[in-house]
């Protein structure tokens, strides 16, 4: 369909074909968008975002901790210096709590942990946006897109310290959204994904079960890695250009399902089992 043609975008987050921002690169790259891959110089380390930079036409790649001011200037200078000229787009996808990662209890936080889950995971978006914007990176009707969690909105206890980043991460894409939007008319949105087995996903506790219930609770099923991927495309493509500022949920239907049946049938069957036994 080439929705993307001609246009520039920046990915962040790719770390192994499973993350959301490897299916999304190859899905912008697949319609016709051309591309510099990021993620932090420890993720590089791993090596497999080569393979990816190869599938996406010799992508460059600009290592970059997107917690550093520097590291984002220098990102988006030598993206716009391989481009010769702005950038269209931008996919945001990184998360991490080491609070998460290392089982601490939301009621037993680290505080300089939670300092860093705030930074890697939401304010980063910020960086991302302020340099971007100080460097005049982006053109009219681009679009910056982050990747967010429904943790925001309701208590999923194990997502721990994740779901006030994710917050901020909503909170930052609509303050910024209205200032880049009336300088610029560049929108800026966070997509709300179903759970989705990837790196960053599994080290959630109780991750499987986690999902299942999601399946259950959503009239579509969970949304994939690969449909989220098309999503991102669409916000990045011409066809959205009035959608901005939004926290848009993409999730099979689960955010505004109460019950479903599936659900209830479980707690029918065991109230059985309960009175047989
Ligand atoms: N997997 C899910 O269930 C799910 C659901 C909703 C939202 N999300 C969000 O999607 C996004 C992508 O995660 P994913 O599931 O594809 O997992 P992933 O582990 O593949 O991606 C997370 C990425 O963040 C990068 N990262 C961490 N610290 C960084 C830093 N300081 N600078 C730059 N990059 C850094 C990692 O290197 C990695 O590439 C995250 O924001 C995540 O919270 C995931």
């Amino acid at each position: 369909m080439n929705l993307l043609k001609g246009k520039k975008g920046i990915v962040f987050g790719a770390l192994n074909d499973m993350s959301i921002a490897w299916k999304t690169a190859e899905a912008c790259h697949a319609q016709g968008a051309e591309l510099v891959l990021t993620n932090a110089p420890v993720a590089m380390r791993m090596g497999a975002i080569q393979e990816l930079a190869k599938k996406c036409g010799d992508a460059p790649i600009i290592p970059a901790d997107a917690t550093s001011v520097e590291d984002l200037e220098a990102l988006f200078e030598g993206a716009m210096e391989h481009f010769g000229g702005k950038i269209d787009f931008v996919l945001h996808s990184i998360g991490m709590s080491p609070n998460v990662r290392k089982g601490k209890h939301y009621t037993d936080l680290k505080y300089p942990w939670l300092q860093q889950t705030l930074d890697v995971s939401a304010i980063s978006l910020h960086k991302t946006l302020q340099v971007a914007m100080k460097l005049d990176a982006i053109n009219q009707w681009g679009s910056v897109v982050g990747l967010s969690y429904i943790a925001a909105q309701r208590t999923f206890p194990d997502y721990g310290d994740m779901a006030d980043a994710k917050s901020l991460l909503e909170s930052i894409a609509r303050s910024f959204g209205y200032h880049y939007g009336t300088a610029k008319q560049v929108r800026v949105n966070t997509i709300s994904q179903s759970p989705t087995v990837t790196t960053a996903g599994s080290g959630v506790k109780g991750f499987d079960e986690f999902v299942a219930y999601a399946e259950s609770m959503s009239p579509l099923g969970n949304a994939s890695g690969e449909a989220c991927a098309d999503y991102c495309v669409s916000l990045f493509s011409d066809l959205t250009r009035y959608v901005t500022m939004q926290n848009l949920f993409h999730d099979g239907g689960f955010s505004n399902t109460g019950v479903s049946m599936e659900v209830i049938s479980k707690f029918a069957k065991d109230s059985a089992d309960g009175t047989e036994a």
